[in-house]
């Protein structure tokens, strides 16, 4: 399929050989560089493909870990960047880009008053966590296992299930102290450990990075219960969901609305580019200036004209492209799920909107708690046959779908998944 190029392989990891003499594991981010069977060196990238270095096409569901919901460059938003790239680049001063984004923050999500701007998921959860500190005058969070807010060392924890510990070497014990972990998805355990010193509880309403687990009901609706009887400030990270699930993020698909929402990822179409939006009352102690919010990048307007263009489309779109992409997800779903069943090899295959998320080996993965008997290597080896058949997902089992996708990629695709799961269950 795809264009032939035998050698891709060789071709990656020649390049992949010369970042290693300069760059630290010859990447700038540590799964980049565990790929398989090489760590694609990417060349360029349009629409649903990307290039090689080898100039071999692939049919690309990684989509830059999720952002691209438009696919690779989309025109709208190339044309609002070159645009306000001719105007400069960075300025000390305040500027439109801001106001319009924060209207349409404001138009498109349904928690949204008042938005304040930075450039990653990390830094927005880092600002929503002072925000939720300064209101409440407390210190404490509640978070859940598997649910993934950023590598900055407040949330950096219980990543995955099975280890409430640190997630990476090097982090400070005392920073996750602060938090208490529960299973996603546990309202119980939530009504039981929230209290008087709680200052917010952090979750992702649908768990994406987890395995793209829908919240069990009542969950959102317990959280959102007990966080206003405690007078703690409920917090949806919606970096992943934002602009992916629908125009109103998971928020807007599942009618409960918190104080502050998170987002990034798909907003700005690939340009860096987070929020946290909220009600003028949770966004008080930024709205008045009593809580510093500090940032050269935060809000610049490269990335803000991206993320205007892009939410623009989006909102103009919304009829066409949400129900397109979760319908190839679906359509994509069933067939794995078809073809795992044909080749007897066990699998799981869970979407949420139009991510979905494939458990290479393991036929009993159905809430988030069940991934402790995850086969990572079967899954990166899944990811990796995919690859070799012109496919990229996200090694960990991970696909997102973009508007971008034609009917002749998925049937591509499907060709490619045959492939990969005849290798796969070959080798389990
Ligand atoms: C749900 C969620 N929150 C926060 C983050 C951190 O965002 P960033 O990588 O932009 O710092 C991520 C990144 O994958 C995410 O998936």
């Amino acid at each position: 399929m795809a264009d032939p190029a035998p050698d891709f392989v060789s071709a990656n990891l020649e390049w992949r050989a010369r970042a290693l003499r300069s760059v630290a594991y010859g990447t700038s981010s540590t799964p980049r560089g565990n790929q398989l069977p090489a760590p694609l060196v990417a060349e360029r990238a349009e629409g649903a493909h990307l290039w090689d270095i080898s100039g071999r096409r692939f049919i690309d569901y990684a989509l830059g870990y999720g952002p691209l919901i438009l696919g690779h460059s989309p025109s709208p938003v190339i044309a609002a960047v070159m645009a306000e790239m001719g105007r400069g680049l960075r300025t000390a001063s305040n500027h439109r880009g801001e106001a319009l984004l924060g209207e349409l923050i404001t138009e498109t999500l349904p928690s949204a008053e008042l938005s304040a701007f930075v450039s990653s998921g990390s830094e927005a959860i880092q600002l929503a966590l002072r925000i939720a500190r300064a209101a409440t005058g407390r210190v404490r969070i509640i978070r859940f296992r598997g649910n993934y807010h950023g590598w900055f060392d407040t949330v950096h924890s219980g990543g995955r299930p099975g280890n409430d510990g640190p997630d990476t070497l090097g982090q400070d014990p005392a920073a996750t102290a602060s938090s208490t972990l529960l299973d996603w998805g546990d309202a119980e355990g939530l009504r039981a450990a929230i209290g008087p010193d709680i200052a917010a509880v952090l979750l992702e309403p649908v768990a994406v990075n987890g395995g793209c687990f829908l919240p069990s009901p009542g969950f959102l609706e317990t959280a959102r219960e007990v966080t206003l009887a405690a007078g703690a400030v409920l917090i949806f990270d919606e970096v992943i969901t934002g602009y992916r699930l629908g125009l109103g993020g998971a928020q807007g698909r599942l009618g409960v609305t918190p104080d502050l929402s998170v987002i990034g990822k798909a907003m700005g179409a690939g340009f860096p580019i987070s929020a946290v939006a909220g009600s003028a009352a949770a966004m008080e102690p930024v709205a008045s200036g009593r809580l510093l919010q500090r940032g050269t990048f935060n809000g610049n307007p490269v990335s803000a004209a991206a993320a205007v263009a892009c939410i623009c489309h989006l909102r103009d779109h919304e009829g066409a492209i949400f129900p397109r992409i979760d319908a190839m997800a679906e359509d994509l779903a069933a067939f794995i799920r078809a073809e795992a069943g044909r080749a007897g090899l066990p699998i799981s295959v869970l979407r949420a909107g139009s991510a979905v998320q494939v458990f290479v080996g393991r036929g009993d993965i159905a809430r988030l708690s069940d991934t402790v008997r995850m086969d990572r290597a079967a899954n990166a080896a899944f990811a990796g046959a995919l690859l070799a058949a012109g496919v990229q997902i996200i090694g960990r089992g991970l696909i997102y779908l973009s508007a971008e996708h034609s009917p002749e990629d998925i049937a591509l695709t499907k060709d490619a998944i045959s492939q990969a799961i005849s290798a796969t269950a070959g080798s389990c």
